[in-house]
């Protein structure tokens, strides 16, 4: 057992982002030369420098900027092996489609819990080195009963969002029975995996799930208990956002290819649309219009979708700056949606955020303000890491 956590301050900030406009200026609620204190893992303080009470520890900020945790709101870590030649022969001029997932599926059928563990917790370690505080993450790689609930046991380890996949592609062997392997997901795979899970998701697109079996499988996930989202319109224009909203999914990911209508859909909604520019840049794509949607009014999260195949990346730094030079959001509103949105997305009301009464994650910058994540991209700014109150890593001290 861990010892309880005590109380940290965090000391001479420069520049903290709240995100809660009514503690500071604009959508980011900025204060500057503040102290954060933190009492058994929630935010318990906020004031000017130098005036809070004593704590059992003390991290020094030295002027720097600190901001909310990163939330990544979609990863794939549960896998076994790479496909750095399909990424190679992508950047050669190949297309990426669905059918690169059966290879991740056969080296992730062979592996063993142990490894399978190793990678995932490698790649956690990694997330959380860049300053992520907290990750979702989901099967698909497994895709038979057992290997889909084994696939849940070691995403309970890593994450507390955890997220049914069985409904990644129709599984090698149900080749040209999809209504078979649909019964399965929907039957015996969901009963075998829901209690291991917190969401349920499917692969809407073409080669992986129509409308019809994608809209079964999302019922089936609800008549389980867990909430819903979906891969939505990543390669072509398809009806998976429409039905997110339709089902009143907590999140529509990717939406690089939309409509009129489906811009219209998710404003009238509460669906976010998580955005996952790892995923362009890794198949040299075009990249989602996030100023359409944001113009709409519409939530917007931003994740890695860490995965093998198309976007083998945890770092929401990386991402940030994506989203600032290349779906021109700007520094302000990329890091809202890293931490804020992605909350949203996870529906969750104690993260993303700096103020009384949230979980004490927070990252101090090896910079003076935030806009610096994309300002000096592929540069580490993560100086320390704190989730829930605990110091995770200090890299970059001065
Ligand atoms: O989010 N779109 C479906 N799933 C992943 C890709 C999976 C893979 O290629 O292994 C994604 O991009
Ligand atoms: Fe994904």
């Amino acid at each position: 057992m861990r010892p309880p956590v005590g109380s940290l301050v965090v000391r001479d900030i420069g520049l903290l982002v709240t995100n809660r406009p009514e503690l500071g200026q604009g959508q980011l609620g900025v204060m500057r030369d503040v102290d954060v204190v933190i009492e058994n893992g929630t935010v318990a303080w906020i004031g000017s420098t130098g005036t809070s009470q004593a704590t059992d520890e003390v991290l020094e900020a030295a002027g720097r900027c600190v901001v909310p945790g990163f939330v990544d709101s979609h990863t794939h870590l549960v896998f076994a092996g790479d496909r750095v030649e399909e990424f190679t022969a992508r950047m050669a001029g190949r297309r990426y489609d669905a059918g690169g997932i059966f290879a991740t599926v056969a080296a992730t059928r062979s592996a063993s819990l142990i490894e399978l563990t190793d990678v995932a917790t490698r790649l956690k370690r990694e997330a959380e080195a860049q300053g992520t505080t907290t990750l979702e993450t989901k099967s698909g790689y497994g895709l038979t009963v057992s290997d889909e609930s084994r696939c849940l046991e070691v995403a309970e380890a890593i994450s507390e969002e955890v997220t049914f996949l069985g409904a990644h592609v129709v599984a090698p062997e149900f080749r040209g029975k999809e209504q078979e392997y649909v019964a399965l997901v929907t039957g015996p795979m969901l009963d075998a995996c829901a209690p291991k899970a917190r969401w349920c998701d499917v692969f809407c697109e073409r080669g992986a799930f129509g409308l019809d079996a994608a809209r079964e499988i999302l019922h089936a996930g609800l008549a389980h208990g867990l909430g819903l989202r979906v891969h939505a319109n990543q390669l072509s224009r398809g009806p998976g956002v429409q039905l997110a909203v339709e089902m009143g999914a907590a999140s529509a990911d990717h939406c690089t290819h939309l409509d009129a209508a489906d811009v219209d859909a998710l404003a009238g909604s509460d669906t976010v649309a998580t955005l996952l520019p790892g995923a362009e840049f890794c198949t040299r794509s075009p990249y989602p219009d996030a100023r359409r949607l944001l113009e709409a009014g519409i939530s917007v999260a931003l994740a890695t979708d860490c995965n093998p195949g198309t976007s083998y990346t945890t770092s929401m730094p990386f991402v940030i700056a994506l989203a600032v030079r290349e779906m021109n959001m700007t520094p302000d509103e990329a890091l809202f949606a890293a931490t804020a949105g992605g909350a949203r997305a996870l529906r969750r009301d104690d993260i993303g955020a700096l103020a009384p009464g949230f979980r004490g994650d927070l990252v101090v910058l090896d910079a003076p303000t935030a806009a610096h994540l994309a300002y000096r991209p592929g540069v580490d700014l993560v100086a320390a890491v704190v989730r829930a109150g605990r110091l995770l890593g200090q890299q970059n001290s001065r």
